[in-house]
């Protein structure tokens, strides 16, 4: 069984995606928040691997982002890790973790990195996070920045409907972008804006943009792993597409196995010892 037939082999990093920006190569990363799941990536030719605060939601079954902490960050960074060769490896920083301020978030940045041994950090906000990128950035540290509908604000949104409709919104997303770009990040998640907004704020910063529910005008998309295999299937956003429906094969694989137990055929002979 053959994945993405990948033509450079080399490990992906935070300047080959300038390059890819550069010559027009659209970027593709999915979530993942364990060895067995990134390694199963990696060798499918995905170009980075995002160890999502979603885990929360996926691995934990909480309602919103907020509970991680900085070491389950990093225990779900390590394992994934450790299943990649070739993607670029980027952890989420979880609420509460940069919020407290530039010396903080810059502690918990570099423990995160240290203590994983993923390549980048994603981070959620704009301007009013800039003293501390820029901090995360000095200290060496690739920064993917994430715009648009950040989940660790969803108590303050009160929704998790499109962002930046309206122009006054739409502005501030696009000078976020410009300032996240000019200070050095390597990447800008935008989630769910409008295509048209996403697409000019492509044209507009240096680095890539990554997109979820922002169209295709971005130099790459996201998804959630879970979603896009069909593993979860209770969230159907429109930006979701279902590349397999794995919920109702390990369902059906699961019935077997206990239809088998049950019916005293496992194991069988050659099966045992
Ligand atoms: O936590 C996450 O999975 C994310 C993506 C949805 C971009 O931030």
């Amino acid at each position: 069984m053959a994945g993405y037939l990948v033509n450079d082999e080399r490990k992906v990093t935070s300047h080959r995606f300038f390059e890819m920006k550069e010559r027009g190569e659209k970027i593709s990363m999915l979530t993942a928040y364990d060895y067995t799941t990134a390694s199963l990536l990696d060798k499918s030719g995905v170009d980075s691997i995002l160890i999502g605060d979603s885990a929360s939601n996926v691995m934990v079954g909480n309602k919103t982002t907020l509970p991680m902490t900085v070491e389950q960050m990093i225990y779900h960074a390590r394992a994934v890790v450790n299943g990649v060769k070739r993607a670029f490896v980027v952890c989420d920083m979880p609420f509460g973790s940069y919020q407290t301020g530039v010396e903080n978030g810059v502690q918990n940045a570099i423990r995160i990195m240290k203590e994983s041994g993923c390549d980048a950090l994603k981070i959620e906000g704009g301007v009013e996070i800039f003293d501390t990128v820029k901090r995360i950035l000095d200290s060496g540290i690739p920064v993917v920045a994430h715009l648009g509908l950040t989940p660790q604000s969803i108590n303050k949104f009160g929704t998790y409907a499109v962002r930046a409709k309206d122009k006054a919104e739409a502005d501030k997303l696009m000078s976020d972008a410009i300032a996240m770009s000019e200070i050095g990040c390597c990447g800008i998640t935008l989630e769910k804006i409008p295509a048209a907004l996403a697409r000019e704020v492509t044209k507009a910063v240096k680095c890539p943009t990554i997109g979820i529910g922002a169209g295709n005008g971005c130099d790459g998309q996201v998804l959630v792993y879970a979603d896009m295999l069909g593993l979860t299937q209770d969230f159907s956003p429109r930006f979701i597409r279902r590349y397999a429906d794995l919920k109702n094969i390990i369902i059906e694989a699961v019935g077997q196995y206990v239809g088998d137990v049950k019916a005293g055929s496992f194991p069988n002979e050659q099966e045992s010892y």
